[in-house]
């Protein structure tokens, strides 16, 4: 049977940076729930805390930041033995368990490919390398591990290729390369954080759509990150909208698009001009700035900007996450709920 029990939940993180200035709350409240074998996506403005929280599920926040408060349960399933549920905030960074887990079952690709890959490294060295940290295997299977993945992320003629720097790639080869290595170990999740913006328009599609086939080959779930809501509505199944660190909404991509419920949702649909749907009517930008992380709003973080809301409540008292009756949608408002 099926295990139903989701792959990744993360409960109500908070992962702040203690700066001279004053504390960052970057991550004030994220819940993001990623079911086996789905592609979750996480949207919201610049700065809203995507980064932080990917960062905070592989333990990779420096100091001056932490991770405050909250539970990042990770369920790894081995072969045969029962279920086992990891909180990964309550884990050492450099714990054995950790790095096993960084990499080997979960793995990350940045917006930019120099980020992980080595520049001074040929690219097989780097997949080889990665192979052999996770796995017992030789060096000489390695290599030919390293060969298929590079062929089966559709690099042409990976003998030679394999043997080549990172600059000697082109950028959509590079992202390949990354994709490569990241898979080697044949992570359960994939956290891509804006994979292709890099990239030209058409690249950009084969890079996602490459990432969907070998996330039905190897069972996987990803969650991508990503500004843009056209790519969001082709390829995710769920979608958490986060704002100023906390996710405001939670829900399967048809509802969500059909009819968001948050009003930094709707308007973030109304402010994008989304890809494959007719332009419905003039874009409206969202009306005023994203506030200050040192100083969050008082009561509802988006009140400031927010045209629905009630005055006295919505200035005043923060709403919680709530899901909402009769579906496995959740919004953080006070038009919804008590
Ligand atoms: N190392 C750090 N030190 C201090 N503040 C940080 C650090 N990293 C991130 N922040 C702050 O945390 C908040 C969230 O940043 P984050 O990078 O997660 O945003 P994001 O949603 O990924 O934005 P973008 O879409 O631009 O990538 C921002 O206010 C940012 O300035
Ligand atoms: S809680 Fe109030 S201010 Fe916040 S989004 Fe809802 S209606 Fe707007
Ligand atoms: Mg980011």
């Amino acid at each position: 049977m099926e295990n139903q029990t989701p792959l990744l939940e993360i409960k109500g993180l908070k992962t702040y940076f203690f700066l001279d200035e004053g504390i960052v709350k970057a991550v004030e409240g994220a819940d993001i729930t990623v079911p086996r074998k789905s592609t979750v996506g996480i949207v919201g403005e610049s700065g809203c805390g995507k980064t932080v929280t990917a960062y905070s599920i592989l333990q990779l926040i420096e100091r001056p930041g932490r991770i405050e408060s909250g539970q990042i349960l990770w369920r790894r399933a081995p072969e045969n033995g029962p279920e086992e549920v990891i909180d990964l905030a309550t884990l050492k960074p450099n714990s054995r368990a950790m790095r096993q887990i960084r990499g080997g079952e979960i793995a990350m690709i940045f917006q930019e490919p120099l980020t992980s890959l080595s520049p001074v490294h040929t690219v097989g060295d780097q997949i080889t390398e990665a192979i052999r940290l996770h796995r017992p295997v030789s060096a000489a299977e390695a290599r030919e591990q390293a060969i298929q993945m590079l062929h089966r992320v559709g690099i042409p003629k990976p003998e030679q290729r394999i043997d080549t720097y990172p600059f000697q790639l082109s950028g959509g080869m590079r992202q390949r390369a990354m994709i490569a290595l990241s898979l080697s170990c044949h992570p359960k999740l994939l956290i891509a954080d804006e994979p292709t913006t890099a990239l030209d328009v058409t690249t950009q599609a084969q890079i996602l759509e490459l990432m969907l086939e070998l996330q039905n080959d190897f069972d996987m779930s990803i969650l991508l990150i990503t500004h843009n809501l056209g790519v969001v509505a082709e390829t995710c199944d769920r979608v958490a909208v986060m704002y100023l660190g906390e996710v405001v909404e939670q829900a399967d991509t048809a509802s969500l698009f059909n009819e968001p419920k948050h009003p930094y949702t709707q308007a973030l649909m109304r402010s994008i001009p989304i890809l494959g749907q007719r332009n419905r009517g003039r874009l409206d930008p969202i009306k005023g700035m994203v506030p200050d992380p040192y100083n969050r709003p008082k009561g509802c973080a988006f009140h400031p900007r927010c045209t629905q809301r009630i005055a006295g409540l919505c200035d005043q008292k923060s709403p919680l996450l709530q899901t909402l009756p009769g579906s496995d949608r959740a919004v953080r408002c006070w038009l919804y709920g008590e």
